[in-house]
């Protein structure tokens, strides 16, 4: 299904390059500088000679999660920034950083600006559990821990607590749950040399941490991580693994799942050994990870201090059932245990939050969309809402890797090229729509600061210019300030 969408949006994509002629051009704004966002404005650019794109972030700095998600110590996933960056320098295209939708300008705003509008905003805000003691101390979301060690401006001032814990305890076991328990076991000796933000770093120097706890309310069967990130976690030197073995027990309905599925196989193969191999003596000082199934959290502990903190998680055992292999979902069985703890990260999934005027599907989280272009509402008489489209997390969810992006963004701008085609976006008759000029001139009338991609990249100098003092790749700049300080004084409009 999802091949045959591929197949003919790229056909859509080839077959429509030069057709289409209009007697101005066709103005896109792109919102959000991640993959979803950088990629829309690669294929609109190479689609359409006509095309003019503007991308729009809200930070100073683009390419999304690809700088804030992306860990500290995968530097191989950040190159597709030299493509990102390729693409903001093109001749009919500029970035905007510091410019956000929802306050700086609306979306009514932009419609009204440009003949297309490409929402790619992500998604930045967590599910959440609704569970009881949910808003403890000592109570993060994993997107807040990641922001906090990637540098997100937002993240800076988290400063969690690692000093006076010796236990945390993480919820969920997709790659997410896994980039976090290895920040927290991977000897800081070796995250000393990465782009990891310098305060981060200081903290988890001085981190008591030992055990970490990564909770999943299904089977090993079912972990939601791959098998290159499962490796990594276990490969982590002088960590002491434990899997209880009556967890790797298989149902014949696991038995069919694994059997149509190679990931999942490979990351059970990959747990069941970890479980048979943990070392005989375990160092005193020695950090644990201890993946933990068949748990759904019920409620938070607190501490008896009264200082509000966490002290625990309630679990209750679960089986699974379901109709079918891929299908088992989670049941309680009303037998409780708990798990005592300093800390908590939720890593049970990102969600995207809606902006004024736009549709939103609240229970999906997404956008309603068919094939990119946005919906009304969710029900079968919606319409579509011209010249607005979506792409990336905030069309699909907060799942799949950066390339998953490339696949969206080529669906999005084949339905944008499809309805350029039929003549809908670009009336002849309609007034002539301002796009790049008229949203400079709007935010000059607000004074809001745009940072060009020329600043960015005098940010970006800044930060490898630091880095080189340590060793390190970049030091990220980490706060508002900081950012802003770093880039011209004068704005400038030239890319
Ligand atoms: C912690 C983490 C680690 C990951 N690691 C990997 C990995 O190693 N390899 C891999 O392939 N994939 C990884 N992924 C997945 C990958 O990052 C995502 O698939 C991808 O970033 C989603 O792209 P997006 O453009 O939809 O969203 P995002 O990357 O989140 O980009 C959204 C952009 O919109 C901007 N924005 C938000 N709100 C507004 C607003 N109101 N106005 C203007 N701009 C706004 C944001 O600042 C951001 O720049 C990771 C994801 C996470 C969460
Ligand atoms: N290195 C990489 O390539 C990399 C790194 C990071 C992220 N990513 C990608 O980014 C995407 C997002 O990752 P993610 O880890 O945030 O999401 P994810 O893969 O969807 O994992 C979410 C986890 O949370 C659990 N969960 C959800 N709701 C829950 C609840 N109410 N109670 C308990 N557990 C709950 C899920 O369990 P169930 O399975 O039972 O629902 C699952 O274990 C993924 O596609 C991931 O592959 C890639």
């Amino acid at each position: 299904m999802l091949k045959r969408r591929i197949f003919q949006s790229r056909r859509w994509l080839c077959r429509s390059f030069s057709s289409i002629i209009h007697s101005e051009p066709v103005r896109v704004c792109v919102v959000g500088s991640g993959p979803a966002g950088c990629y829309t404005a690669e294929k609109m650019l190479k689609a359409s000679q006509q095309a003019q794109v503007d991308i729009i972030d809200r930070l100073p700095t683009p390419f999304g999660l690809v700088r804030s998600g992306v860990a500290p110590d995968h530097p191989e996933t950040k190159i597709v920034v030299n493509q990102f960056s390729r693409v903001a320098q093109h001749e009919r295209c500029s970035f905007f950083g510091n410019v956000t939708l929802g306050s700086n300008v609306s979306l009514a705003e932009l419609r009204k600006l440009y003949h297309v509008v490409v929402l790619a905003y992500g998604a930045e805000s967590d599910r959440s559990l609704g569970i009881p003691g949910e808003n403890l101390k000592g109570i993060l979301s994993a997107r807040e821990f990641v922001w906090w060690y990637n540098g997100h401006p937002d993240g800076r001032n988290l400063d969690p607590d690692l000093k006076s814990i010796d236990t945390a305890v993480i919820l969920g076991q997709g790659n997410v749950a896994l980039d976090v328990a290895r920040i927290l076991l991977r000897p800081t000796t070796e995250l000393a040399t990465t782009d990891i933000a310098s305060h981060a770093l200081s903290t988890l120097e001085e981190s008591s941490i030992r055990v970490v706890y990564l909770v999943g309310r299904r089977g090993p069967a079912q972990a939601a991580c791959t098998a290159k990130e499962l490796r990594e976690v276990l490969g982590i030197k002088n960590l002491d693994v434990s899997i209880q073995e009556s967890d790797l027990h298989l149902t014949p309905t696991d038995e069919e799942e694994l059997k149509s599925n190679r990931i999942h196989r490979r990351i059970f193969e990959l747990l069941s050994k970890a479980a048979t191999s943990r070392p005989i003596h375990a160092g005193l000082n020695q950090r644990q990870l201890r993946f933990v199934f068949f748990r759904k959290p019920d409620s938070f502990q607190e501490s008896k201090d009264s200082t509000g903190h966490v002290s625990g998680v309630l679990f209750e055992k679960t089986v699974l059932k379901g109709v079918g292999p891929g299908k088992q979902i989670a049941v309680g069985t009303g037998e409780f245990e708990d798990l005592k703890c300093g800390m908590v990260l939720k890593s049970i999934g990102y969600k995207s939050v809606p902006v004024d005027g736009l549709p939103f599907d609240h229970k999906k989280g997404i956008v309603p969309n068919d094939k990119g272009r946005v919906l009304s509402d969710t029900s079968d008489t919606a319409v579509l809402e011209e010249g607005l489209y979506v792409c990336g997390w905030l069309k699909r969810g907060p799942t799949g890797i950066v390339a998953t992006n490339l696949y969206c963004a080529e669906e999005t701008v084949s339905s944008i090229l499809e309805d350029l085609e039929k003549g809908g976006l670009i009336s002849s008759t309609a007034a002539p729509k301002p796009g790049r000029d008229g949203l400079l001139n709007l935010l000059h009338d607000r004074n809001v600061r745009t940072v060009s991609f020329n600043d960015w990249e005098k940010i970006d100098s800044e930060e490898k210019r630091l880095g080189s003092l340590r060793n390190k790749p970049r030091e990220k700049l980490a706060t508002w300030n900081e950012l802003l300080t770093a880039t011209s004084e004068g704005t400038d409009h030239s890319t």
